[in-house]
């Protein structure tokens, strides 16, 4: 694996997979035939930043708002999430380590013992951390984390960025250093919106079925380049 801190390679990326939708329309393809090729894309994607030596990659596979699409598609989605769940000799072979973040209380139970079961079988792979986020969303995520900092009784004086960055579900995971947006959209949708605050964003009008190794050392290529000043000069 190359050592991340030669090059200014970013350590973690953030991906918001979109335009799936429109990939399939394009085609004349139901609308999970996109959320299909997108999450073949996903491992695709997962297995080059592995093999690039990038620590960190977040996805953005289900949000909080995504429950008010069709029952079908939101079906489709936890259909296509528990075929990836299953195939756990595949990440294993790879050597990626999964991780959820997001509200998993309300998912159904064969994919909450899905994703257990992928954190146990990947606990001891070395390569890329791969976060899911899951029944995602930047708010809810925050309250949460005020609602546990409130329960455990919290004194107001030692309230600090880091102690409620330990409570949101990223605890532990070093802030994204590049988030990419394919599909023409030029907005974060609620996601990882605390932990962007220094963040590069890297859009593109790609969909994101067709979004390519390729496409993503042009973006590493790009946030390269950039002058990260973190609020200094
Ligand atoms: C956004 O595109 C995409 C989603 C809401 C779902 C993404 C989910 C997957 C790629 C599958 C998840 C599974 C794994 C294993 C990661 P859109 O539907 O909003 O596209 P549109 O804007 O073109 O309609």
């Amino acid at each position: 694996m190359e050592n991340n801190n030669q090059n200014n390679m970013p350590r973690h990326i953030a991906i918001i997979m979109d335009g799936n939708g429109r990939w399939a329309k394009k085609r004349g393809l139901p609308r999970n035939a996109g959320h299909a090729a997108g999450s073949k894309n996903f491992k695709e994607i997962a297995k080059y930043c592995n093999k690039i030596g990038i620590e960190h990659l977040t996805v953005y596979a289900f949000s909080t708002e995504n429950w008010r699409r069709p029952k079908s598609e939101v079906d489709g989605i936890m259909n296509i999430l528990r075929d990836y769940l299953k195939d756990s000799k595949n990440y294993i072979k790879e050597n990626i380590k999964l991780d959820f973040i997001g509200d998993r209380s309300v998912l159904p139970e064969d994919i909450k013992e899905l994703m257990i079961t992928a954190e146990n079988d990947s606990a001891n792979a070395t390569g890329l951390v791969c976060h899911l986020a899951i029944n995602y969303g930047g708010r809810d995520e925050i309250v949460n984390a005020v609602r546990a900092l409130i329960e455990k009784g919290t004194p107001k004086t030692e309230i600090t960025e880091q102690l409620i960055s330990d409570f949101l579900y990223t605890a532990n995971i070093p802030d994204p250093d590049l988030i990419i947006r394919p599909s023409g959209e030029y907005r974060l949708s609620n996601f990882l919106i605390w932990q962007s605050a220094y963040s590069e964003f890297w859009f593109s009008d790609i969909l994101w079925p067709d979004f390519k190794p390729k496409d993503l050392d042009k973006a590493i290529e790009d946030f390269k380049a950039r002058n990260r000043r973190f609020g200094g000069v």
